[in-house]
């Protein structure tokens, strides 16, 4: 009979309960169960989606109306991997606390960091650029939405111009919240704050010499996120379809002409079943590429929730199996179907003349 690993999910929000829904329908793993921390109706939602739910230790009581299977301290005796999908920060506490302790594999998400003292790995995944690292290690983290974005877009354009580029300029404008976040009001206003972590930790696997100049606001929407980037060249810019050109076959980088904004995209994933209205990709508005002198525009829209499931996916092959990269890709693609839906995409948003 064949062994499956036994996988936890701890935090059932935007993305822990993405990442426990496609998980379960992988043939090699078993998913033990969802960590809960507050008592309401996601408790219900998880155990009618076929989730066994832990609480804390601490917190049995407040559960008392809910059924639940046990604490989350003894599910994880029993367990090979954790996805820790808790809110950003609580991540490197669960390592402290749960996690070492217990000498548990452990990914992390992007709203945890690499530097400093709170650091919970010395590894910030993107499985476009760095997969093979993660092979042997016990704590990774996966990059943010924005941050597996960036990555998608830089790392083509690094191999096929290498250091003829000498900058990128990039605005990432940020949705404010989820769309499943109904709690969280969307505040008429525009952010920004100092030195967005995004920058630091794109330069974590890129190499912290890369030319990039980065700069994020904060705006009232719930659907996706919006990168602006400028790339200058050392000599005269690509045309718009040499660029377009390199990201034909990338995976996870559709290639759109007509769609008008983000919730244009969001709606097609929705009518086409896509689960959770996601497309788990980065679009490229080919419509808006240009080229100017030294310098090409661009502008590509980030499905904030979708982006990084399947990168938590391949980032876990290659924890608990060390899996070869095509092998890899493959299982992911059976689970995801990123091809299929990036074909969907372009097809429907195709250049009409
Ligand atoms: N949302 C996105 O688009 C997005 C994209 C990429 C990366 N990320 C990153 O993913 C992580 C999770 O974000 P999210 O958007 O999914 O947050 P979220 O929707 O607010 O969900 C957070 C979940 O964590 C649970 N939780 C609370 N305390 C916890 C603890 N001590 N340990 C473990 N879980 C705990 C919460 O449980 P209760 O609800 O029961 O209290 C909730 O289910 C963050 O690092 C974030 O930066 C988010």
């Amino acid at each position: 009979m064949k062994i499956l690993k036994k996988v936890f999910v701890n935090g059932y929000g935007s993305i822990g309960s993405r990442i426990a829904q496609f998980i379960k329908d992988d043939p090699d793993i078993k998913v033990i169960g969802i960590g809960k921390y507050s008592p309401d109706q996601e408790v219900n939602t998880a155990t009618s989606k076929g989730f066994d739910v832990y609480v804390p230790q601490k917190k049995l009581d407040v559960f008392k109306e809910y059924k639940i299977a046990g604490t989350i301290e003894t599910a994880l005796d029993d367990c090979d991997l954790v996805f820790d999908a808790s809110p950003g920060g609580y991540g490197y506490q669960n390592k402290k606390n749960l996690y070492d302790p217990k000498k548990l594999m452990a990914i992390y998400q992007g709203g945890e960091t690499v530097y400093g003292e709170n650091a919970v790995s010395d590894l910030l995944f993107n499985s476009r650029a760095n997969y093979p690292q993660a092979f042997g290690k016990k704590h990774v983290m996966q990059g943010s939405c924005n941050v597996t974005g960036i990555g998608r877009i830089l790392q083509p354009l690094r191999e096929k111009f290498g250091n003829r580029i000498i900058r990128f300029d990039v605005i990432l404008i940020r949705r404010w919240a989820d769309l499943e976040q109904t709690d969280k009001e969307v505040v008429d206003t525009i952010e920004w704050k100092e030195n967005p972590h995004h920058g630091d930790d794109v330069k974590s696997y890129m190499g912290k010499d890369i030319p990039l100049f980065l700069r994020a606001i904060k705006v009232p929407t719930r659907q996706m996120h919006l990168h602006i980037m400028d790339i200058r060249f050392k000599d005269s810019a690509p045309k718009p379809s040499e660029i377009l050109q390199i990201f034909k076959n990338e995976n996870g980088v559709a290639i759109l002409w007509t769609a008008k904004g983000t919730k244009e995209v969001r709606d097609f994933a929705n009518t086409m079943n896509f689960s959770f209205k996601d497309t788990n990709m980065i679009h490229i508005h080919a419509n808006m590429t240009e080229s100017i002198g030294d310098t090409v525009k661009i502008m590509y829209s980030d499905d904030q929730t979708g982006i990084v499931i399947p990168e938590n996916h391949m980032l876990m092959q290659a924890m608990l199996f060390q899996r070869e990269y095509g092998e890899a890709f493959k299982h992911t693609e059976d689970l995801f179907h990123i091809k299929e839906k990036k074909k969907a995409l372009e097809d429907h948003f195709a250049r009409k003349n």
